[in-house]
């Protein structure tokens, strides 16, 4: 791959939802990705990545979890009936966890190679043609969710990551330029 064709994908990687409700996920592209995830780079190689892939009624179970304790936080009864559906708007809802790291220190750079994990991920759905969409997990449902997945007590849910075929092709995004300071 040349550094031009790096730069079109890492560009045509765009957060996005529009995406055909009829055609499912081959489940061996969805292996495929999460493979791909797990070679980020990982300090002290605690291989922290845990992958939880929902397709049909499963995304409803999900929805319903991650509803209920935001009932319990006390959250608006829109959000939370909203909540219980809506894992069902693309074919595949990924939950990626974090496994608790020992100390403090294990468990920032476990956090930070998944994130990095997802990044990968999502380039490499874009480039196998998929539609992809990070979203966070909702604010008090992490321990539910994780629990839900049968994860460890302390993983942290880092992404929750909406993948289907898309049915629109948004256009890539300038940005601003990076912060970029020189020391020489
Ligand atoms: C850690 C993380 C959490 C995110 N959570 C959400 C979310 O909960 N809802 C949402 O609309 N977008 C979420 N996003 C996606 C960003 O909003 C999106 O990347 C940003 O708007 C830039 O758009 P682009 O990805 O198309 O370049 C999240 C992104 C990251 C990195």
């Amino acid at each position: 791959m040349t550094f031009e064709e790096f730069s079109q994908l890492v560009r045509a990687r765009r957060t996005q939802l529009v995406m055909d409700q009829e055609r499912g996920v081959d489940i061996s592209l969805i292996n495929q990705l999460c493979t791909e995830a797990s070679y980020a780079p990982n300090h002290q190689q605690t291989w922290p990545w845990l992958f939880g892939v929902f397709t049909g009624e499963a995304r409803h179970g999900l929805g319903n979890v991650t509803a209920d304790a935001m009932q319990r936080n006390g959250d608006t009864e829109m959000k939370v009936t909203k909540t219980r559906t809506k894992y069902m708007r693309s074919p595949v809802l990924l939950v990626v966890g974090t496994a608790p790291g020992e100390t403090e220190l294990q468990q920032e750079e476990n956090r930070d190679a998944v994130a990095a994990g997802v990044q990968t991920l999502l380039l490499g759905a874009t480039a196998m043609g998929l539609g992809s969409f990070w979203s966070s997990c909702p604010k008090g449902a992490n321990d539910d969710v994780a629990k839900h997945c049968g994860w460890p007590q302390g993983t942290h849910i880092t992404a929750m990551v909406y993948l289907g075929w898309p049915t629109r092709t948004l256009p890539d995004r300038e940005r601003p330029a990076p912060a970029i300071t020189y020391f020489s």
